[in-house]
Order: structure tokens, then C-alpha cells, then sequence
């Protein structure tokens, strides 16, 4: 099984009929990047949202259906206020950039998380990209923000205890259909493939639920480095892999 770039994957070319319709990417390394270069961490952050740029516009160019990433973590507010409110400001920056290219880029933006902790006015661009793009076709980004796995699985069991409670549904006819509908990720499929560049081999709380049957590519690549040609990599191996979800 190839794990990592690295190792030789049994396919190397892109077979662009059979792309992943959902990738997912924990955009890792950005500390390390900067700290190789002698620069601040936050340095890192805005070469990462650089990075983020570029890949979203070429998923969206190949035909990528879905694309969801991981932006900030719940667990990621332990980090220096100084890194947290530069994550912030990117994040500010990009959702500026997006609102004012969106009728012409027409994808449609999501957030999975719980906006609340944010300051009003990001959670205002967050609602006001959401709002615009609801109705594009096409490509889909979803920013992970504020999000966790263990908190997205808390907060659905809490959603549908209280269904049950108030009478709207019941507990012995739940299926995981039904259940899908109480996570952020509702109405996206799960994800195909899902990408940690940076060397660490953990899932990181990202996407629990989602990721039961996706295939996973680790790279030793830093995110601000990860280019379309690692994407290619990533893309090949999932394409050389055989997808049984638990059958023969
Ligand atoms: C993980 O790398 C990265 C983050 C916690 C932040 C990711 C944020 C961005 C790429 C910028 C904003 C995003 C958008 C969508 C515009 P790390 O800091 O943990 O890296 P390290 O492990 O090398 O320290």
C-alpha cells in the first residue's frame, strides 16, 4: 500500500475521467514551512492560504465536485493569539476576495464548524459567501472552521436526542442516512480521498464520520510547497487503489 509520494504508486499518470468527486486536505506544515525560512509562523499561514488558492481554483478547473479543508480546528484556539488572529485575517481576506469574484469563479462556498466563537464580522462573510453561491453549480469548497469531528458527532447526537425528545422523529428507526443529516457535512457526499501533506500520519480529529471509506495520501511535502503536481501524485495513487467498502 503506498502511504507515502514517496514510495512508487502503481499508477503515476492522471486519468481525468475518473477523478475523485470529493478531496479532502488537512493543509499541514505551515509552522515548519515558515521555520525553515527563518520567518514567522504567520508567514507560513499566508503562504498556506496562497496555496489553498491555487489548488481550489485548479480542482475547480479539472472538475473536482467537492473540495473541503481543514482551516482551523476547535482545538486550534490553544495556539498564540497572534497565529490565531492571522488565521483569522487570511480567512477575512480570502472571503473579501471571493464575494468580489464570485459571479465570475461561481463556486459555491460551505462552512463546517460552529461559526459562533468568530468575531460578527467574519461570521457575517462567512453567511453573506454562503448566501451568494447557494445556488452555484459545479464546484463546492468547504472550510472547516472552528470544526472537530468529536464535536461535530456531539453536536448531532445532541440535535437528534432532542428530536427524539420533542417527539420528531424516533430513536429506533435511525439510520446512518438519517443520522448524516444532523453533521455539518449534510447533503455533501463523503469524501473520496483525503490528503495530510507535512509527514504526520493521523486524521487530527477531521472529517470522523466522512472519512470511513475514503483513501488516504500522506506526502512529506509542506502545504505552502504542495503544488498540482503533488495533486497529480495524490490523484494517481487513489486511482491505482481498489475500493471495496468492506466488500470482495
Ligand atoms: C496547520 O499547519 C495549519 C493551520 C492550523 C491553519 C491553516 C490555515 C491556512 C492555510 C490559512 C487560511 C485558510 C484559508 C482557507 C484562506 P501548522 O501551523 O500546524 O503547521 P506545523 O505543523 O508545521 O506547525
Amino acid at each position: 500500500m503506498a502511504l507515502f509520494s514517496k514510495k512508487p504508486a502503481v499508477q503515476t499518470e492522471v486519468d481525468f475521467t475518473r477523478l475523485p468527486k470529493h478531496i479532502a486536505i488537512i493543509m499541514d506544515g505551515n509552522g515548519r514551512w515558515a521555520k525553515k525560512r527563518g520567518l514567522p509562523r504567520t508567514a507560513g499561514h499566508a503562504a498556506g492560504a496562497e496555496t489553498f488558492r491555487t489548488i481550489a481554483t485548479y480542482c475547480k478547473e479539472i472538475g473536482i465536485d467537492y473540495l473541503t479543508v481543514y482551516a482551523f480546528s476547535t482545538e486550534n484556539w490553544k495556539r498564540p493569539e497572534v497565529e490565531v488572529s492571522a488565521i483569522m485575517g487570511l480567512l477575512k481576506k480570502y472571503l473579501l476576495e471571493a464575494i468580489g469574484q464570485m459571479e465570475r469563479d461561481r463556486v459555491k462556498m460551505e462552512f463546517f464548524g460552529d461559526l459562533s466563537p468568530l468575531t460578527s464580522e467574519l461570521r457575517e462573510l462567512c453567511e453573506r459567501t454562503r448566501e451568494i453561491s447557494r445556488h452555484y453549480e459545479g464546484c463546492q469548497v468547504n472550510i472547516c472552521l472552528n470544526y472537530g469531528g468529536r464535536d461535530e458527532l456531539v453536536r448531532a447526537a445532541r440535535a437528534f436526542a432532542l428530536d427524539c425528545v420533542e417527539g420528531r422523529t424516533d430513536p429506533n428507526h435511525l439510520s446512518q442516512e438519517q443520522f448524516g443529516g444532523y453533521l455539518f457535512s449534510r447533503g455533501v457526499p463523503d469524501p473520496d480521498l483525503v490528503i495530510r501533506p507535512s509527514g504526520e500520519l493521523r486524521l487530527s480529529n477531521f472529517l470522523l464520520w466522512q472519512s470511513a471509506y475514503a483513501e488516504f495520501y500522506f506526502t512529506d511535502v509542506l502545504w505552502p510547497d504542495f503544488s498540482k503536481e503533488e495533486l497529480h501524485r495524490a490523484i494517481a495513487a487513489y486511482q491505482s487503489r481498489n475500493r471495496r467498502f468492506g466488500g470482495v
